[in-house]
């Protein structure tokens, strides 16, 4: 037993996995080597590593005033209508549809806020955000006051002309376009990747599974040839999804996907990491999702909340017109309070509250849970025991999702979902 009331243990399999959520240290030893280890004594060798990891992970602060990422929504108004879209971009029947952040509030009053938590990461979001014709003042605005901060915009790309790409080239690092209105015109998102490539902006292909694995290995064939990214998405019950009650697939059949696209990348011999990703995440140790320690979200009519699934008066923060000095404090107001804490913490989330893995999982969606959606967390039980017990880091990507595949084939996992 570790005397440290931060650290937390668990045995899974032949290993215990020591992890510190509030430093986000998390590694494993071998059970018998850490039976056998003198854990009194100060100078053991995981109590060392302990010490090494916390000390790299030092730098990376935690507290409520490093907020390391913010969502911008600068309109709901959109040129598609997505069945599913979570920002009910498709509903077009009321007037908050036309409500629209300007360049001008972002510069005298989201700017002078953001300046008192110093965000790493801007997500640029709506709505379709190049319906906005504020967007690229908005996108230089953000570049100018925060050169060393990472800038993205999620869009649908139809927006996306060479003269656009030539007025955003500075601002922008990356570019997240969906894909699920190109299935039958491929080869206008395979112009937009080259022009962007031309360019020097790095993309992502955003897919949204909806029955559609055709299409899926169109867009994974499309992502390797241009070495975009691609983020593998399912319908979350969020939005339209939500109001219209659409199927949102089990975790077995969420599997199934997972099976089938990792043969599927293992036939074709794309040994690129980037699709490592879709598979294998880098496990760290947290105690949320990020809702209540590193995220805010700012919605087209200045209101500001920890959470994009949660637009809901107990999580509001303000306004962006108000003064950022009341609004920090009332930051850390909402982020402490109970009913914050019940959604977003994992040590108090009713669903995952006697779960071991809790502390590399981050719990259950806040935003679900508080919609009442039964927690099905098995995909995301196989994929971290995976990564904790079988993924080696000295192997290939195709090495490791070949094990991958015979994991999922085998269901080795089986006797890990009851935790
Ligand atoms: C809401 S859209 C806004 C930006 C832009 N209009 C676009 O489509 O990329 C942002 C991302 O959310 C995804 N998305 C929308 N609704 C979703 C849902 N219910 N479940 C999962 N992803 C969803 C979209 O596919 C897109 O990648
Ligand atoms: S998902 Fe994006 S493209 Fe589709 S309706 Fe919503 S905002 Fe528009
Ligand atoms: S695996 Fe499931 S039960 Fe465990 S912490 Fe994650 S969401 Fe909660």
């Amino acid at each position: 037993m570790f005397h440290d009331n931060n650290v937390q243990t668990f045995e899974l399999g032949n290993r215990i996995i020591i992890t510190d959520p509030t430093a986000k240290v998390c590694f494993s030893v071998n059970s018998e080597y850490y039976k056998k280890c003198d854990l009194n004594n100060n100078n053991n060798p995981i109590s060392k590593i302990l010490k090494e990891q916390r000390s790299i992970h030092k730098s990376y602060d935690t507290g409520i005033n490093k907020i390391h990422s913010v969502y911008l929504f600068i309109t709901r108004e959109c040129n598609l209508s997505c069945s599913f879209c979570s920002m009910r971009s498709n509903v077009k029947s009321t007037d908050v549809y036309k409500q629209k952040l300007t360049s001008e509030q972002v510069k005298r009053k989201v700017i002078p806020f953001l300046k008192t938590v110093n965000p790493h990461r801007f997500i640029v979001s709506g709505g379709e955000p190049f319906t906005n014709t504020d967007l690229c003042q908005i996108l230089n605005n953000l570049k100018e006051n925060f050169p060393l901060s990472d800038i993205s915009v999620q869009t649908n790309g139809l927006l996306l002309t060479e003269q656009v790409v030539q007025t955003i080239e500075k601002s922008v690092s990356r570019l997240e376009i969906s894909t699920a209105h190109f299935e039958d015109k491929f080869d206008q998102l395979e112009n937009i990747l080259s022009t962007l490539k031309r360019y020097g902006i790095d993309s992502a292909l955003s897919f949204v599974f909806n029955q559609n694995m055709d299409s899926l290995e169109k867009v994974l064939d499309i992502a390797e040839k241009y070495n975009a990214d691609l983020l593998l998405n399912f319908i979350s019950p969020d939005g339209s999804a939500l109001d219209s009650n659409m199927k949102i697939m089990s975790s077995e059949e969420k599997l199934v996907v997972y099976e089938q696209i990792a043969q599927y990348i293992l036939d074709k011999g794309y040994n690129n990491q980037k699709f490592a990703d879709i598979f294998f995440q880098r496990v760290r140790a947290k105690t949320g999702c990020g809702a209540l320690s590193s995220t805010i979200v700012i919605f087209p009519d200045g209101n500001m909340y920890p959470c994009h699934s949660l637009e809901i008066p107990e999580l509001r923060i303000g306004n962006i017109t108000e003064d950022p000095l009341k609004l920090n404090k009332r930051m850390k107001e909402i982020y402490c309070s109970k009913f914050s804490q019940s959604l977003f913490n994992v040590k108090l989330k009713e669903p995952c509250k006697k779960c071991q893995l809790r502390f590399v999982c981050g719990g259950f969606c806040g935003a679900n849970q508080y919609h009442g959606i039964d927690c099905d967390c098995n995909l995301q039980k196989v994929l971290l025991v995976f990564d904790l017990l079988f993924f080696d880091a000295n192997k290939t990507m195709l090495n490791n999702l070949e094990n991958f595949t015979n994991y999922v084939k085998d269901k080795k996992y089986i006797g890990y979902l009851a935790n």
